[in-house]
């Protein structure tokens, strides 16, 4: 008997939708008010904002505000209008894709509205039916959503494993000699749940012996990694060997819209055939002048970098000396592992925010196995010595109400009230 499309939505909400009346306000969707800094408000109280990618510190930095303010009262927010082909494109627009692509060390590159619906859309454009992609397990949504559209073969291969992916580059040969088409290889620079950069230098070094194009996802490492924040390709030293470099600037760039960085007949193959970019409106101007201010001080300003990376060691190394594991990061992203259910990480986030006044994010199953509870912070340059300490004591506190039970307790307290 058919149903109503939307049956299925009132029984079932989802992994998570089925948590919405306990989550919801706190957990998810929650309202971090004030200025992006390094201490926000959340519920009316000061929190240590630890889950605001804004790296650099550059959200809130006032020569950033003052050009977006100025671009925001010269141009409004609609100009450009209509797509970069038909008559969204602008000299501004140029000068941001030739000194992102010079940054970078490429050709040329296409700015993009989104990261998500960017990356998602390059994908699309780089494959066609015959051609077979091999991307990382642990890959982000957008990648996971670009590969979606394939309709061609597609293979994982384990994450960050060199063995698993040099099987499936073979598998993907094997269909690939049969249709006449070609591999493209996928994985992120950082990635940004657990940290660990992605092993470019051993995927580039797959080059010498098989053919495939390397597409990189670099949204965490721009601004973090490499000189002066150029990226994982370039600490890494492999950047010649990336054939599509993508970063978004939702991130180190404290904005919004992406890029992405390739050869230029490659850029101008996307140009001409990208549908997110053909058939979407440009990146407004205001995004596009906040977009080089940022670059400019990004590329000409070390001490933002260094000083993000001052914070990251004393938070990693703070936490290391304290017991705690923080997984295998080599980034900034600093995931702390600890060992309960999803109601006692519920219980103890909540303790960490009310009494602790730290607030970061918390992921548990069915992102990492059941059992687990991740907490994950972004230490940024406009963080404190003096919040880092602050953390890791907060930290200590929870870790003891976690083992002897605390949070047990309240969880099932509180569990029994709902039900
Ligand atoms: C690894 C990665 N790729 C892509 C994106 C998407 O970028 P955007 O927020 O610009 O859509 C994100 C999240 O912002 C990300 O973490």
């Amino acid at each position: 008997m058919m149903k109503d499309l939307f049956d299925r939505y009132y029984e079932n909400k989802g992994p998570l939708g089925k948590w919405a009346e306990l989550a919801e306000g706190y957990f998810v969707f929650p309202k971090l008010e004030g200025p992006i800094s390094n201490r926000m408000h959340f519920k009316g109280k000061e929190v240590i904002t630890w889950s605001v990618n804004d790296y650099l510190g550059l959200a809130n930095h006032p020569e950033v505000r003052k050009v977006d303010a100025e671009a925001a009262a010269e141009y409004g927010s609609a100009y450009p209008m209509g797509a970069r082909m038909m008559s969204g494109h602008t000299d501004l627009h140029e000068q941001l894709e030739r000194e992102l692509a010079q940054f970078v060390m490429k050709e040329s590159a296409y700015l993009l509205n989104f990261g998500y619906q960017g990356i998602l859309s390059t994908i699309d454009t780089l494959v066609g039916k015959d051609d077979v992609i091999v991307y990382d397990v642990d890959a982000h949504a957008c990648v996971v959503d670009g590969v979606r559209l394939h309709l061609g073969k597609r293979f994982t291969y384990k994450h960050n494993d060199i063995e698993s992916l040099e099987k499936n580059i073979q598998r993907a040969q094997k269909v690939a000699e049969q249709t006449g088409g070609g591999i493209l290889v996928i994985s992120e620079g950082v990635f940004g749940m657990r940290g660990e950069q992605g092993k470019l230098k051993e995927i580039a070094a797959l080059k010498g012996k098989y053919k495939f194009r390397f597409l990189v996802d670099d949204a965490h490492g721009f601004g973090t990694l490499g000189k002066n924040g150029a990226g994982a390709g370039i600490e890494q030293g492999i950047q010649n060997e990336i054939d599509v470099y993508f970063a978004t600037f939702a991130k180190s760039m404290a904005s919004t819209g992406a890029f992405i960085a390739a050869d230029k007949e490659i850029i101008d193959y996307l140009r001409y055939n990208m549908r997110s970019q053909m058939f979407a409106k440009s990146l407004q101007m205001q995004l596009v002048k906040g977009a080089l201010k940022r670059l400019d001080m990004v590329r000409s300003q070390p001490e933002f970098k260094a000083k993000l990376w001052e914070n990251v060691n004393a938070l990693q190394n703070g936490l290391k000396a304290n017991g705690f594991d923080i997984g295998k990061t080599q980034s900034c992203v600093t995931p702390v592992y600890l060992k309960g259910s999803i109601p006692e990480a519920m219980a103890l986030v909540k303790d960490l925010r009310e009494n602790h006044g730290i607030f970061c994010s918390i992921v548990v199953y069915p992102v990492i196995p059941k059992g687990l509870i991740l907490l994950r912070l972004i230490p940024t340059a406009s963080h404190t010595l003096e919040d880092v300490n602050e953390t890791i004591e907060g930290f200590a506190s929870i870790r003891e109400k976690l083992e002897n039970g605390t949070y047990k307790r309240i969880s099932q307290v509180f569990l029994a009230a709902v039900k």
